[in-house]
């Protein structure tokens, strides 16, 4: 073979790799959703979750027990959408659900902490629980009244 050849093999060559790095790089990064596993384990999470929260004596304002499914439902909703999965929150705005109750910072930060042990429980990587909690923090100005 001429050395002319070989080039367009290795010309070739070249443009395969490119191709397939091309396609490599360009594809997109799995959402926050289904790196945590998707709606089924957003749905075990937030289970447990308020069962710690429900536990948890720091945790003054608690939902009545009979609210706690529909609460169930609407935070699977909220950080389904929040992660960027396909579900679409119905429930009320931050301010106006938590609005009059007085939830204190304290409050808040028992709130959080339960949902970081639920995540620890769940081995959910460092990465992703940061993430999650990233999406959370800014509805604190929101939620809590009393400093
Ligand atoms: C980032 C933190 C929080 C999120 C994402 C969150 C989310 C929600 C959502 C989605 C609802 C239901 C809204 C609706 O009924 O339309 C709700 C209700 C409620 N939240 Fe929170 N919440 C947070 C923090 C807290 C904290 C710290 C407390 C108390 C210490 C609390 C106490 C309650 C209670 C008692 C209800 C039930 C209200 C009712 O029965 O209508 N929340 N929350």
């Amino acid at each position: 073979m001429h050395s002319a050849s070989w080039s367009k093999v290795v010309g070739f060559g070249i443009l395969l790799a490119a191709v397939g790095c091309g396609r490599y790089a360009s594809k997109p990064e799995p959402s926050l959703y289904d790196r945590l596993g998707g709606k089924p384990a957003i749905t075990a999470v937030v289970g447990d979750f308020l069962q710690a929260v429900g536990n948890d004596g720091r945790v003054r304002h608690q939902p009545a027990a009979e609210r706690v499914p529909a609460l169930r439902g609407l935070l699977v909703d909220l950080v389904c959408q929040a992660s960027g999965g396909p579900c679409v929150y119905g429930g009320r705005d931050m301010k106006a659900a938590h609005a009059g109750m007085g939830i204190s910072q304290a409050e808040f930060e028992a709130v959080v902490d339960d949902l970081v042990k639920t995540l620890d429980q769940y081995k959910v990587p460092k990465r992703e629980k940061q993430e999650l909690l990233a999406l959370l923090a800014p509805m604190r100005n929101d939620i809590v009244e009393v400093q």
